[in-house]
């Protein structure tokens, strides 16, 4: 008769009692500061594009992104990354060794505008400039290894050049970051950071941004680079040698059906873990949100926490400008 009397001196309940103890005891911050704000950049000026599978995200050319980052950074966005939709594809991929293309452009415009107010990442990946849309070279149906690294080290020094304060290379060759650590540090960009998308999964919440960026692969399929959802151990082999090849930060993407393997790689990781919230994770709050199943703000903190929670330290999301507008986040 007086078992339950024993079970209830635990009374977890206590601790949830009011708004300021709840505050008191919460394991994890979620600040505007863990928070870089995806942006895509199309050549030329003055256009603003939006991106239907992504409502409220829109491609911008270099000159109207300015306003739209100083907006985000009065409102505590520290850190953009940058994805560049060209005019031009064509099979050597010329248009990412470009140094008057439109990333390396707004990269100097927002270095020029903010200095070092402004973190500037950079994806570095070949598939929105090659007209197959695979990551790397192809020699008959096949995405070729090394040739590739060799001209994604050359875009990382031309994104370098720029003025890009992190390289981000996202086509998950093998060897990439030691190569482009390599190239980085002869061209004299030692102080150019990189921030490996380390553990990059084949994934179909990718949909959206092969929209907003045209890069959807022409045959086929990336599982012959990217990785298999099936796996984690594989995911802590390509930290470890990306951490062994020189990145500066390491990177978990997608995130939300990935949580265990963020925070597997937090337990490992000697160097800061971010973690991607891809497009076709934002796109299903957005969605959600506009059928009137789901509040923005709380969906959206939650995500967000959900990730911060699993172990990352910074994230890459398309939630970050309006959720530091709104004043959702410290
Ligand atoms: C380029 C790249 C992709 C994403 C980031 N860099 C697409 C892909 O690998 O197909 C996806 C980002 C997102 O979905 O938000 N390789």
């Amino acid at each position: 008769m007086n078992d339950y009397r024993l079970d209830l001196i635990h009374r977890p309940r206590r601790l949830r009692a009011n708004e300021n103890l709840r505050e008191i005891v919460a394991e994890i911050d979620l600040r505007t500061r863990h928070l870089v704000q995806g942006h895509f950049v199309i050549p030329g000026s003055s256009e603003q594009q939006e991106i239907s599978s992504m409502p409220g995200v829109s491609r911008y050319t270099a000159d109207r992104l300015i306003p739209v980052v100083e907006r985000d950074l009065a409102n505590g966005v520290r850190a953009v990354m940058l994805f560049g939709v060209p005019d031009v594809k064509n099979p050597q991929a010329t248009g990412a060794l470009d140094a008057d293309g439109e990333v390396p452009n707004a990269v100097r415009l927002l270095k020029t505008a903010f200095g070092d107010e402004l973190t500037v990442m950079t994806d570095v990946c070949l598939c929105p400039y090659t007209d197959h849309g695979h990551c790397g070279f192809i020699e008959g149906e096949e995405v070729v290894n090394d040739s590739s690294v060799a001209t994604l080290a050359q875009m990382a020094a031309v994104l370098a050049e720029a003025g890009a304060d992190f390289v981000g290379p996202s086509d998950m060759m093998d060897g990439r970051i030691s190569e482009i650590r390599h190239h980085l540090d002869d061209a004299g960009f030692e102080r150019t950071s990189i921030i490996a998308y380390s553990a990059k999964y084949a994934s179909a919440f990718y949909g959206p941004f092969r929209d907003a960026a045209g890069s959807s692969p022409s045959f086929g399929d990336r599982r012959s680079y990217q990785m298999d959802f099936r796996n984690s151990r594989e995911a802590i082999r390509e930290v470890l040698l990306d951490l062994e090849e020189g990145a500066d930060v390491v990177m978990v993407k997608p995130a939300l059906a990935y949580l265990d393997i963020i925070r597997a790689v937090r337990e490992v990781s000697t160097v800061p873990v971010a973690a991607y919230n891809v497009s076709g994770e934002y796109a299903m709050v957005q969605l959600a949100v506009r059928e009137g199943i789901a509040e923005e703000r709380a969906m959206v903190l939650e995500v967000l926490g959900g990730i911060r929670r699993a172990g990352a330290d910074l994230i890459i999301t398309y939630h970050a400008s309006r959720a530091a507008a709104e004043g959702w986040l410290s």
